[in-house]
């Protein structure tokens, strides 16, 4: 079932959507050479809890920590670890931040310094997908609507398109109905009605779109070792289009 959120459900999402923006602007400036990712983790717990919000990903299935840092070749759910970032690195940070009971998601890459010509292409191009779809968004659309921008925006820039994890329905709960896949066929799947609430999150990668899990049962990898890019808004459909409620605070200039 996809809920329809209230106009005070709403209100409480967009508090925890701002707060997973702010959280994400905090890191940023400590994302450098020499840091390592349980550091980072350290810090995020700390500034979310002083926002007065929760780290919803501590302890979701097990899952030990506040954030996602998925580095270069992992695609999502890397566990914070005492690896230190290094120059030439790009890290996916993925969090999400729960509000008197409403969750915010959002995850972004980022570069560590100075990155190859490779990684710098991986990077704008997922980003851009994840605006190719989140474009799409108003009442009446199909979510393969949604998955088809995302899929022939990556297919045309030759990125591999990761098959396994799509993005999703939020609000109480971190995941709802309905999937967002990021392949598929226009057309196709629910339609969304003003007041749903849904996560659009592209994992590309820069070469084949297999994937393998680590035996931590978490961290997903790809199969070829290349590197691996995500970026995910948590998205309103309004009355005639749609509302970021992650928005990055230099949004403006990229749509
Ligand atoms: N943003 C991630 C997602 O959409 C959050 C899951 S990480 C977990 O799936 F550790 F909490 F599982
Ligand atoms: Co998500």
């Amino acid at each position: 079932m996809i809920t329809i959120k209230s106009d005070r459900e709403i209100e409480l999402m967009r508090e925890a959507g701002k707060m997973v923006s702010k959280t994400h602007q905090y890191l940023k400036d400590y994302i450098k050479p020499g840091i390592t990712t349980k550091e980072l983790d350290r810090l995020a717990e700390n500034y979310i809890r002083s926002l007065g919000g929760i780290p919803t990903c501590k302890g979701y299935e097990g899952f030990p920590s506040a954030i996602c840092a998925s580095v270069n070749d992992t695609v999502v759910h890397g566990i914070p670890s005492n690896y230190k970032l290094k120059e030439g690195d790009i890290i996916t940070i993925d969090m999400v931040i729960g509000y008197k009971g409403y969750q915010g998601d959002a995850a972004w890459t980022y570069a560590v310094g100075k990155i190859d010509d490779d990684k710098k292409y991986l990077m704008e191009h997922t980003e851009k997908a994840l605006y190719e779809g989140v474009k799409e968004i108003k009442p009446g659309i199909h979510i393969g609507d949604i998955s088809f921008a995302i899929e022939s925006y990556a297919k045309k820039h030759h990125l591999g398109v990761v098959e396994e994890l799509c993005g999703h329905g939020i609000g109480r709960e971190m995941h709802e109905d309905p999937e967002v896949p990021n392949y598929g066929v226009a057309g196709e799947g629910p339609r969304l009605k003003e007041g749903m609430v849904i996560c659009v999150e592209p994992m590309l990668n820069f070469g084949t779109s297999s994937i393998y899990i680590l035996e931590d049962n978490w961290t997903v990898k790809t199969q070829d070792g290349k590197p691996s890019a995500h970026y995910e808004h948590t998205v309103l459909v309004t009355k005639d289009g749609y509302s970021i409620l992650t928005p990055r605070f230099d949004e403006e200039s990229k749509l």
